[in-house]
């Protein structure tokens, strides 16, 4: 096991150790009156009395059932009171020479409600499904309030789907409404946002009946009359009134991959992650009133959801909103944005470390980092190496650094180190956060007690915790919690050390996780198999240096076809069109048969270790149909 790194910087904290150790056994002990007591954070209509009513098994969480409150509400008009002149937003736009834009409280509220007034008079009402396809712009985090405010449900979709994946998840969740931008920017790179929406909406049965779009970059760009409509011509300053909404009523969809089938639309509700975002933001991040706070994250992903629009808003910070990319114009843009802005708190993923580690120190120390206190981790395993660099060279070796473990399901952070109180382990997330009670189970459910590694399951609700997926609550109960019954299992493979510390080694499923995003290998599939040439896929995951892993697709095609690099990169476009660039295969791995069993099931294990470029361990190839397909493969297989 790594050795413990003491953070060398004492910060004025939240949470001492002695504290985090009372407390944690407080909310394992009794945990209705400790988040009871939590959920003072937040300001409420009616306050809760009761805590959580949950069971795993028949599946039915709630928490904080009988409060109501908005959250519009506490991310933003609360805050009028005493914050009304603090700076809520720093917009540093992808171009370095471009307007910096500063909001404070009083000016996010006013955009606040000219967004909700729009959104109303397109027909937006409580409860309506509103589709976000938007650049990381203040309008972004702007439009998911405004949905909040009104008791719409955001489904916010990452800017880098294609219109097939943006069309699948509007329908999915019968969205009448989207909010667009003309176009986005990243790297100088445009995305042609608001043609996507009508690539989406005008290709597929979709029941889109209004379009709400952003002037952002000034392209010029198709309307449609009736349907689309500019922000500008539909914004007013009118009165409009936060919405009361229940504890359990939906905040928000999210959807997300999983090992089979198409995304699934995870759904989180108002007071518990209200709840869970806010008191993560303050204790994980020692959140003090004068830090600036900057968290990488695009709002197309949960950590955008919970670490840039909730929890930073809901704890009255001031945060940096980041249209652009970590490369452009040089690697040292992180660095700069933090120096320009004096950010105190940074929070990205592994692979944007790795990816800055590789180009030298030049580009960090040329910056002064001197505002810094603390960084983040988040998304994927951060291998100590790279967990080092970060903080010794950004960090200047006196930031503390968190890794912080948890996923779109759990709406906020799980697993992580507190800053003061707890000594670090490079690559290691460390101790459950209140209220977490994580177990670590071997493949046929038994419990594995000590130092162990095994299948990371959760065995006590949180009140972040997603409550089902949107219109499939059976798919929920069996993608959660029927491989071990009564737990929910998260997916991950983990081991637990002499000192109670949590390393995440990765998924556990057919998931593969690039750059911290989620993709499904099925999904990948389907869409290699759309091409007419091909008639089988199989894709796994492989090592990547700076992704993490890299997507490798094994393909087989139809009778007299033949591969080539011209048909490779028709498959890497097919992909492309049907997912998005995030999706991109990293290699496709032209075969003739692909393992299978005499029974039909392909031999994943085999492809991953071939993939892996690891021979040593193929385990028993005895059982396939036909055992000399293995070393066609290994000798076919793609490098680079
Ligand atoms: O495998 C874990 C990995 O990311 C997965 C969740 O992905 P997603 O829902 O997209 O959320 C990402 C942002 C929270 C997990 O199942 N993961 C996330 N954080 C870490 C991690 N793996 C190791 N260490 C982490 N800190």
């Amino acid at each position: 096991m790594q050795e413990f790194v003491q953070p060398s910087q004492s910060t004025t904290t939240n949470c001492t150790r002695e504290q985090y150790d009372a407390d944690y056994a407080r909310s394992i002990a009794e945990p209705d009156a400790f988040w009871l007591e939590q959920a003072q954070r937040l300001d409420w209509i009616t306050p809760p009395t009761k805590g959580g009513e949950w069971s795993y098994d028949p599946v039915e969480i709630r928490w904080f059932a009988d409060g109501t409150l908005n959250l519009c509400h506490n991310a933003v008009d609360r805050h009028l009171a005493n914050k009304a002149d603090k700076t809520a937003l720093i917009f540093e736009p992808d171009d370095p020479d471009g307007k910096v834009r500063k909001l404070t409280y009083a000016e996010l509220h006013g955009e606040v409600v000219r967004m909700a007034n729009a959104l109303k008079a397109m027909g937006v009402t409580k409860g309506a499904r509103v589709t976000l396809y938007m650049p990381m712009v203040v309008e972004g985090v702007v439009a998911m309030l405004a949905c909040a405010r009104l008791g719409a449900i955001h489904s916010v979709v990452f800017g880098g789907f294609s219109p097939e994946a943006l069309a699948g998840r509007i329908i999915d969740c019968e969205s009448e409404f989207v909010i667009t931008a003309d176009e986005g920017r990243r790297g100088t790179k445009p995305i042609p946002l608001k043609a996507n929406v009508d690539a989406a909406v005008d290709e597929h049965e979709t029941p889109v009946k209004g379009v709400l779009v952003i002037a952002h970059t000034g392209a010029d760009i198709a309307m449609k009359d009736g349907r689309d409509h500019w922000y500008a011509d539909l914004a007013s300053d009118e009165d409009c009134p936060c919405e009361p909404m229940a504890a359990e009523d939906p905040l928000f969809i999210l959807y997300t991959s999983g090992s089979t089938g198409k995304p699934k639309g995870v759904l989180h509700t108002t007071g518990g992650y209200g709840v869970w975002t806010a008191c993560t933001f303050h204790y994980v991040f020692d959140y003090q009133p004068a830090d600036v706070f900057w968290c990488s994250a695009d709002i197309g992903w949960i950590t955008g959801h919970s670490y840039v629009t909730y929890g930073p808003l809901l704890n009255g910070a001031t945060q940096v909103i980041f249209e652009g990319v970590p490369n452009y114009p040089d690697h040292g843009r992180f660095w700069q944005v933090i120096a320009k802005h004096k950010v105190s708190i940074f929070y990205t993923a592994p692979t944007a470390i790795r990816a800055m580690m590789r180009e030298g120190d030049g580009f960090v120390t040329s910056h002064d980092r001197s505002s810094l206190r603390l960084l983040g981790s988040v998304g994927e395993p951060i291998n100590p190496e790279a967990w080092r660099w970060y903080r010794d060279v950004p960090g200047e070796g006196r930031c503390p650094v968190v890794d912080t473990w948890w996923q779109t399901e759990t709406g906020g952070i799980m697993l992580t180190t507190l800053p003061a109180a707890h000594a670090m382990k490079p690559g290691c997330a460390g101790l459950p956060f209140f209220g977490v009670q994580p177990q670590l189970v071997d493949n046929e459910g038994g419990v594995l007690d000590g130092v162990a590694e095994g299948n990371l399951c959760l065995i006590a609700s949180w009140p972040g915790q997603a409550r089902t997926l949107y219109g499939d609550h059976e798919r929920f109960v069996q993608t959660y919690f029927s491989t071990y019954k009564g737990k929910y299992f998260t997916s991950d493979g983990c081991q637990r050390d002499e000192n109670g510390y949590y390393r995440i080694t990765g998924r556990v499923d057919d998931v593969i996780n690039v750059s911290g995003h989620r993709m499904g290998t099925a999904e990948v599939e389907s869409a290699l198999v759309l091409h007419p040439r091909v008639a089988e896929a199989a894709v796994v995951a492989f090592p990547h240096d700076i992704k993490g892993q890299g997507i490798y697709c094994y393909v087989t095609l139809n009778a007299g076809e033949d591969g080539s690099d011209d048909l490779a990169a028709e498959l890497r476009q097919q992909v492309r069109k049907e997912i998005g660039p995030v999706a991109t295969p990293d290699r496709i791995h032209f075969t003739d048969g692909l393992p299978k069993t005499r029974s039909g099931k392909i031999m994943r294990r085999i492809l991953r270790k071939i993939a892996e470029n690891d021979y040593g361990s193929l385990g028993d190839t005895s059982t396939l149909a036909d055992p000399s397909l293995v070393d066609r493969l290994i000798e076919g297989r793609v490098d680079g």
